[in-house]
């Protein structure tokens, strides 16, 4: 054998020298819920060490990660019930609590980005992400309420706005309210190729947002579909998306390939709840090690093509990182 591959991986240093992929804890945004009230840390079940906080929880705890080099957060609000109506018009109220925290946050901390998710289902008294009228999710009469929330949360503060309601011309429409209102710095990602997945089933525990009826397959992607995802990107660009996300990430690896290599804007990827919660079940069962199987998955989505993750998995990874 004149090729032996293993020499270069013989130590420490020289695999370190010819390492392809590097994941940092910039790449990373942190997913954090919400909730109104004061001194709450409800931890959510099926996602240990992750919680609902009410804002005065929150800051310390943004301020640990801030020193831990997490500078990223998206923030999701655990609404009551009570507030939900079949718009959503608590997402642009002036009461809304969440709307208050991010102006809190971003006094307090005015370096760190804050990203917010659009769409009504934290909101909705029907747990879609559109408008529903009889059995069906209403696309254009869903848009000028996504353009309400958007702006609401573009006036409290917010960094980057992502549309996560999978509803054709919705960038455009957000982007052209935005636009209007003054709002030209406020960045858009994208939920280009946002699946039906089974995975975000912990994440509507947490908030409470699951459909009271039906599925979301209307609107978000089939699992079996990959070139769809072009004609997802090719859309949300044109319209203004300045980044594009795929979501969910481990199961979808082929798709953030795939955008990555088509597409000049940054691409990112969503490790969303289920993909969370299964590495924590198999590691409390000792099936896995926790902290080798985060880094490897978030290793993957990143050399994948992901150059931003979203993961619940940022402050466990800044942690292991710096020991
Ligand atoms: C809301 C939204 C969902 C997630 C992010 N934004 C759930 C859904 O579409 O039902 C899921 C995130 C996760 O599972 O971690 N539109």
């Amino acid at each position: 054998m004149n090729i032996r591959p293993r020499r270069n991986r013989k130590s420490a240093v020289i695999r370190a020298m010819v390492e392809e992929t590097k994941l940092g804890v910039e790449n990373l945004i942190y997913p954090v819920f919400l909730k109104d009230g004061k001194n709450i840390k409800e931890e959510v079940a099926s996602m240990p060490g992750n919680y609902r906080w009410s804002v005065d929880k929150l800051l310390p705890e943004i301020e640990t990660c801030v020193e831990l080099g997490v500078r990223s957060f998206d923030l999701f609000p655990a609404v009551d019930e009570s507030l939900k109506d079949k718009t959503g018009t608590y997402s642009w109220s002036s009461d809304n609590f969440y709307l208050h925290a991010i102006r809190a946050i971003k006094e307090r901390f005015p370096e760190v980005m804050l990203m917010s998710d659009v769409a009504l289902d934290p909101y909705s008294s029907d747990g879609h992400d559109g408008l529903v009228e009889n059995g069906k999710i209403l696309n254009d009469e869903t848009l000028p309420l996504l353009n309400n929330m958007s702006l609401a949360q573009a006036q409290a503060g917010i960094d980057i706005i992502g549309p996560s309601d999978m509803m054709d011309g919705r960038i455009a429409s957000i982007r052209e309210h935005l636009d209007a209102n003054g709002y030209t710095e406020v960045s858009i990602m994208s939920y280009t190729a946002k699946y039906a997945s089974a995975f975000y089933g912990p994440f509507r525990d947490a908030l409470n947002s699951a459909p009271k009826s039906g599925d979301k397959k209307t609107y978000q992607m089939n699992p079996a579909n990959k070139r769809e995802a072009l004609i997802e990107a090719e859309l949300d660009i044109n319209e203004g998306a300045d980044m594009i996300m795929v979501k969910p990430a481990m199961c979808y690896l082929d798709v953030i390939h795939l955008l990555k290599e088509t597409f000049p804007v940054p691409v990112t990827a969503y490790n969303v709840s289920g993909e969370c919660a299964m590495i924590h079940a198999a590691a409390k069962n000792g099936w896995l090690n926790y902290e080798a199987a985060v880094y490897e998955t978030l290793l993957s989505i990143k050399r994948a093509g992901a150059d931003g993750i979203l993961t619940y998995f940022a402050k466990d990874f800044a942690q292991m990182t710096q020991r």
